[in-house]
């Protein structure tokens, strides 16, 4: 089945639906650096431009489309304005683009806090306009470490709409598995990095504070203005899109080398993607940051994905054996 992802970012979403067998065909992104990054991984044509100026002719004809839309609007940590944020109405430019080409299959990615912004009128509009098209919708939100086998704390809503009823009936969202991998599979404690994540009584004011609290090599910290913050659940904190610029709200690990923050690429890593994943030599960590918190985790993006193919499969083959009979 063919793909056209929008707000593609750095290709999470992307990533997950090619593992479960979609070809993604077309993106749209506007940040020229999360652009960048996706080039580097991806062949498929790539427009660089707001999606305000895509037409929606000059898009190839698809079949899937993947839109983990803007979610400033409706996180905790942004103003709660929905609709009334320039960035909230950008659902209405993905309803454009799919009240046209009708494609079979919707797939949203957002922040939990979508379904109870402004009382549920926010995610009812959502749900109306996708309904209204003729889509049949499955929602659910999970939490990475629960759904992903991932040791990242990050809630997220998918919403799954279906143009077919067959296809919508047999699709379940996938059950939880357990936690297996720990921190360690995705950050190496004993390797020296660049002096640049470390933290000291030099380059640090609350350094002290830190050498403290930070003790035990199998959780992550943060510094919260005043005080550490320790996840004692052995869980990464949700990565944010903020992560890079400013403060200090990395997360910060107990190595053998000293005590230091994720560097971009274990930023990347905690978010499932393959080690393979290219990276940008040449880009400024900050946008790294932001776009490794920017995006998604990829196995519980892959095992959706492929639950929606299971589902189209089941379909077919009911449609078919009813056919036969
Ligand atoms: C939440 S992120 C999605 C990230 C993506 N799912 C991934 O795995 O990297 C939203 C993305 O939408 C992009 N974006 C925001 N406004 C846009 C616009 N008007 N047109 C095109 N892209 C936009 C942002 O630059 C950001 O990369």
């Amino acid at each position: 089945m063919k793909v056209a992802s929008f707000f593609a970012g750095v290709g999470g979403i992307d990533v997950g639906f090619e593992k479960a067998g979609f070809k993604v065909i077309w993106a749209n992104e506007y940040d020229k650096h999360a652009a960048s990054t996706y080039k580097l991984n991806f062949n498929n044509e790539l427009i660089v431009d707001d999606i305000k100026n895509v037409n929606t002719n000059d898009i190839p004809d698809f079949d899937v489309m993947l839109a983990g839309f803007p979610c400033q609007a409706f996180s905790v940590a942004g103003y709660r304005k929905g609709f009334e944020d320039e960035r909230g109405n950008l659902f209405f430019e993905l309803e454009r683009v799919f009240k046209e080409k009708k494609p079979q299959i919707i797939f949203l990615e957002n922040v939990k806090n979508l379904v109870g912004h402004d009382n549920g009128n926010t995610f009812r509009v959502i749900l109306d306009s996708l309904k209204s098209a003729g889509y049949h919708v499955k929602k659910e939100v999970l939490n990475a470490c629960d759904y992903g086998n991932l040791p990242q704390n990050r809630e997220r809503i998918y919403i799954v709409a279906f143009l077919d009823e067959k296809v919508y009936k047999e699709f379940e969202f996938p059950e939880p598995i357990e936690l297996t991998h720990t921190l360690r599979d995705y950050i190496d404690y004993d390797i020296k990095q660049d002096d640049k994540y470390y933290y000291t009584a030099d380059n640090c004011g609350f350094y002290d504070e830190l050498k403290d609290k930070v003790k035990n090599p199998d959780t992550t910290y943060q510094w919260r203005r005043v005080y550490v913050r320790e996840n004692k659940s052995n869980l990464c904190p949700t990565l944010t899109a903020n992560m890079g610029t400013g403060g200090h709200n990395v997360p910060i690990i107990y190595s053998s080398t000293g005590i230091r923050k994720f560097t971009p690429r274990e930023c990347f890593n905690i978010m499932g993607f393959d080690k393979d994943y290219k990276l940008p030599s040449n880009m400024a960590n900050t946008h790294l940051y932001k776009q490794a918190g920017n995006s998604v985790v990829v196995p519980v993006i892959e095992r959706i994905a492929k639950e929606i193919k299971n589902a189209i499969e089941r379909a077919r083959t009911s449609y078919v054996r009813k056919m036969v009979v």
